[in-house]
């Protein structure tokens, strides 16, 4: 156990890290990694040959070769209420809820009493996907800068009792339950969303970033974006708010996200449907059946999930109602029945313009969005982004620009945004049981997708790309098991992404298939059962002729989570051991710096033995799992059916797979960005304490966490930064 050394969070600890930022280049250039010039050379790829098949993307160095062995000792799962990080290690809280953003915006007291307008100003709350864009002194996009950088970052929702003195103040109970304190939901409007910030790192090592940026920069519920792209300004998005359909409120449920080579961020709208307030019981009546249908699709319907529609008296601007999606005006100009339509969409931020409006982009598709991870980048070809459908049995899509990259339009902005992600094809995939698959585009007019669609007569393509899953449907894609986050490996451009974990109700053992080839029991240390596959997998592709747009690809298994202890054959198919045994991947990544695979869980399976974890892993790549890698599991569910299914898994990885850090009670580790050395990992650890009792809310000593502050504090979801003691590159 290493948590009790100096890998330790120790917040009171205010001195340097002590670090020994000595250089390094000899070590690097040994490795294969770039120097400085170099990697502004790096940035170059993208107009000229790549090196062998490397997947060079814009913002960081890429290595020519992966590391032959990770270089820390693995730490153990545990359950207590600190950030556990390897020997050697040392992480410090950097970004917390509620910390200042402006120059006049006092600390934040983390009692519930900080002022709700000063929230548009302080750090949002449950931290999610982050990224790290050098700058230089003049505030210009530098590739290599690894002093001084913009770190943006989603805020996907929050706690509700931490934010307020006593927690929510509500009224009434059920369906007449409803928000009678207006100040409240004016700070979780304001928590939510995206923060930009600066980073600076001191000459001793220390990170912080800079309360008086100009750069920073808060994103909420109340932040006008414009929507472009094929649905914009079509019926389907008309709202009082904007009668033209040209605009929307806001950004909500900000989950994972993506970049682009002209260094824009693309913040993801994940679980939007839950934040409306549709009582379908009565509204339905009012609806098309195809309204009715895509309604149901997306689950628009309840109470809306922090009840924000229900503040009494509205604004003139219906600062409340608008969360209310029924028909309650004459047209669609006069209510909110069309404002579900404004999200679940990729919304793109440019970091170095904080005057800019964010833009919705439309042609990447609408669905509960995870995020949107570039695909490698060549001068000539198409630019693409792959996606997951973060749901039970949704799909996993890739995104393919009209236009060819122009290395010219890295500096343009979201001009450029205008030309790459406003025009392009949709497509969605299907996983074959061979190890073979096929991209299958979501085009209106098709075969399948048409006025003839069975139970959904398709308009036009603004109508297939709001109801982007119900044309999947239409298509026959493969339902995984939860799309996560995605990842694209920057040697040799194969994609990840992890599968979270599915349950017996929404994958039953009769519709196994071979990429999602598991359900089993993961008993609890109590002898609860779990049934499904309560561990999840990570599958990965390799497109057809090493192209991005291809139509075909090769996929195996990556890795499946399981207990160490769990049955060999049929559960444990990686070979995970003590050291590296997990649950519920959630976040990936790959670190530019070194070629690092990087793994964070959102679990609530092994939570019985571990509090959520990171993992770096050494992948091969997919097939390298030979002949033995084609493995027929054998699963049984609670009735004693049995299956057989066939699948393809990769190479067990062995130690190239090691645990690198343990959250506290009841977090999620979400979102990692790096400086571009590698030598400080920033990462997310998300609603630490999340299942604390409400009726505990003035019993301190009943929270099951107090990170990062300690003492009795009341936890907060907080960017940590992780550097190496003697300054050298992270997991080498
Ligand atoms: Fe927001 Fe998919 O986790
Ligand atoms: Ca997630
Ligand atoms: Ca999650």
């Amino acid at each position: 156990m290493t948590y009790e050394d100096n890998s330790e969070l120790n917040p009171t600890d205010n001195t340097s890290i002590g670090a020994v930022v000595e250089d390094r280049m000899q070590d690097l250039s040994r490795r294969g990694l770039l120097n400085g010039a170099a990697a502004t050379a790096a940035l170059m790829f993208m107009g000229a040959s790549l090196p062998k098949q490397a997947a060079a993307q814009s913002l960081s160095e890429v290595p020519e070769m992966r590391p032959a062995k990770l270089g820390f000792k693995a730490v153990a799962k545990n359950l207590a209420d600190i950030l556990t990080v390897p020997e050697g290690y040392t992480a410090r809280p950097l970004f917390r809820l509620g910390d200042p953003m402006a120059a006049n915006i006092p600390a934040y007291k983390n009692d519930g009493t900080d002022a709700a307008a000063s929230f548009a100003s302080r750090a949002g709350d449950h931290h999610d996907a982050i990224q790290y864009f050098g700058i230089d002194a003049g505030g210009n996009y530098a590739a290599a800068s690894s002093t001084r950088g913009l770190l943006v970052m989603n805020h996907e929702a929050i706690t509700p009792m931490f934010l307020h003195a006593k927690g929510p103040t509500m009224t009434g109970t059920g369906a007449t339950q409803a928000r009678t304190a207006s100040d409240e939901v004016m700070r979780e409007y304001y928590v939510h969303g995206v923060s930009v910030i600066e980073v600076e790192r001191a000459a001793n090592g220390a990170w912080s970033y800079k309360q008086d940026s100009r750069f920073n920069r808060r994103i909420h519920t109340l932040t006008e974006i414009s929507l472009s792209g094929p649905a914009a300004k079509t019926a389907a998005m008309i709202t009082k708010y904007s009668p033209t359909g040209a605009a929307t409120r806001g950004t909500v449920n900000n989950c994972a996200h993506g970049y682009t080579p002209w260094n824009s961020y693309l913040t993801c709208e994940e679980n939007f449907a839950g934040y409306f307030r549709r009582t379908a019981a009565t509204d339905d009546a009012k609806r098309s059946p195809k309204e009715i249908a895509a309604f149901r699709r997306y689950g628009v319907a309840g109470t809306g999930r922090e009840l924000w529609a229900t503040v009494t008296p509205d604004t003139a601007d219906n600062l409340y109602g608008r969360w209310n999606a029924e028909i309650v005006g004459a047209t669609a100009a006069d209510d909110y029945r069309n404002v579900a339509n404004t999200f679940g969409w990729v919304v793109e931020i440019d970091p170095f313009n904080p005057a800019s409006t964010p833009r919705k982009r439309t042609a990447m598709g609408r669905f509960a969005r995870e995020g949107s991870w570039l695909g490698p980048v060549r001068a000539g070809r198409p630019l693409v982004w792959y996606a997951g459908d973060d749901s039970r049995g949704e799909y996993i899509y890739k995104y393919v620009s009209d236009a060819n990259w122009d290395p010219a339009d890295a500096t343009r902005g979201l001009a450029a945004g205008d030309k790459y992600l406003d025009a392009g094809k949709l497509y969605v995939a299907k996983f074959n049981a061979d190890g073979g698959g096929e991209w299958l585009e979501l085009k209106f007019g098709g075969e399948k997708i048409n006025a003839q669609t069975p139970g959904y007569a398709f308009a036009d393509q603004a109508d297939v790309l709001i109801n982007a899953r119900i044309a999947a449907d239409a298509l026959g894609a493969t339902k995984m098991d939860r799309p996560e986050w995605g990842a694209v490996d920057p040697i040799n451009g194969t994609v990840y992404m992890t599968l979270t974990n599915n349950n017996a109700a929404l994958r039953p053992i009769a519709a196994l298939d071979a990429a999602n080839p598991r359900h089993f029991n993961d008993a609890r240390t109590n002898g609860t059962a779990q049934y499904g596959n309560a561990n999840g997998h990570i599958i990965r592709w390799q497109e057809a002729g090493d192209n991005a747009a291809a139509s075909a690809f090769r996929w195996d298994i990556f890795l499946f989570g399981a207990r160490a202890a769990a049955d060999p054959k049929n559960v444990n198919l990686s070979g995970l051991t003590a050291d590296n045994d997990f649950s519920s991947p959630d976040g990936l990544w790959f670190s530019h710096a070194t070629g690092i695979c990087w793994i964070q869980t959102d679990d609530g399976a092994y939570t019985d033995v571990t509090n959520c974890m990171m993992l770096a892993a050494l992948p091969g790549s997919v097939g390298d799992g030979g002949a033995a890698g084609k493995k027929t599991v054998t699963s049984t569910d609670a009735t004693g059916t049995v299956k057989e299914v066939t699948t393809h898994v990769g190479a067990p990885l062995g130690d190239k797979l090691a645990r690198f850090l343990v959250g506290p009670a009841q977090c999620e580790i979400t979102g990692i960005t790096e400086s571009p050395d590698g030598r400080a990992l920033f990462v997310n650890i998300q609603h630490p304490g999340e299942d604390t009792k409400p009726a505990d809310v003035d019993n301190p000593s009943a929270w099951p966490s107090h990170w990062p502050d300690g003492g009795m504090s009341r936890p907060r979801s907080a960017t940590v930064v992780i550097t190496k003691n003697d300054g050298g590159v992270i997991g080498l």
